[in-house]
């Protein structure tokens, strides 16, 4: 039982500092460093074995003051990881390029992202919720030449992100846009669509997208249920008439696991 309190505890005290760091952020960076050792903390906890055992026991005692918690830390964190992807992009523009624990890791993620369904030079791209650090981008267009076209809904982020891939690969065919999915006029070539795991309605547009793309499109949605749902929207039941799984990356040692859809 004092196991139990302990966790929710430590989940109040994140909950607070995230809510803390999200009204803080005013375009500088101002709590940056605070702000990188906060998320680097909780993917930390996410990724600790004892606290995925505790996550069970919870789990199954199904308490709704709980799940509300759980709701609100995931949003809150998604929230400051923008803040931080923005930050990350400030302290670039202003030549200071160091990294952090947390951006290495989806970084190694995005290396195995398609599993069997690699992305080539003749591919296109998109990224939903390509954030003011455009790695997924900028790694992929680096890496096998692909047109990549991210979409985010957030005027800042589109804005650093534009001048993070300018600094980093203004070679690359890359494009970042502040549209819908149904605004896409290529939506219909592509071959590839990934979901940042942090965008909360991923799972409708994935459901939009079925009309839209072609036949053959393959889709990465970024997710993580149990313990890493409190850093990622969890997996969702799809429409089995339109999407069917094809693979499910499961990643222990990673913040978020990546399911493959194709059109079923
Ligand atoms: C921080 S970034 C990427 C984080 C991380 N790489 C991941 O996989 O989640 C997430 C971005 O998604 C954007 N976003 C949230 N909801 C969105 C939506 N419905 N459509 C497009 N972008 C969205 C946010 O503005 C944010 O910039």
């Amino acid at each position: 039982m004092l196991k139990m309190k302990t966790f929710q505890e430590y989940l109040n005290e994140f909950l607070e500092k995230f809510k803390d760091f999200s009204a803080k952020y005013d375009h500088t960076i101002n709590h940056c460093s605070e702000l990188e050792i906060l998320i680097d903390d909780y993917s930390k906890f996410i990724l600790n074995e004892k606290n995925k055992e505790v996550w069970e026991q919870l789990e199954l005692q199904e308490c709704r003051n709980f799940n509300q918690l759980v709701g609100d830390l995931r949003k809150k964190a998604a929230l400051c990881v923008a803040i931080m992807e923005k930050y990350r992009a400030l302290k670039l523009l202003s030549g200071n390029t160091e990294s952090n624990n947390y951006f290495e890791n989806i970084e190694l993620c995005i290396e195995k992202e398609f599993g069997q369904f690699q992305i080539t030079s003749e591919s296109k791209v998109l990224l939903v919720g390509s954030g003011s650090f455009p790695m997924t981008p900028l790694l992929i267009a680096r890496r096998t030449g692909a047109e990549v076209i991210g979409i985010d809904i957030d005027d800042e982020a589109i804005k650093f992100g534009r001048n993070v891939v300018e600094k980093l690969g203004s070679e690359l065919n890359i494009r970042l846009e502040k549209i819908a999915v149904e605004e896409l006029n290529v939506v219909n070539e592509l071959t590839h669509i990934i979901f940042s795991s942090t965008v909360d309605n991923k799972y409708d547009i994935l459901d939009q997208l079925h009309t839209l793309t072609n036949e053959n499109i393959i889709v990465a949605m970024r997710y993580g249920d149990q313990l890493k749902s409190l850093f990622n929207f969890p997996m969702r039941e799809v429409d089995n008439k339109k999407w069917k799984i094809v693979e499910n990356i499961l990643r222990p040692d990673h913040v978020f696991d990546i399911v493959l859809y194709k059109k079923a």
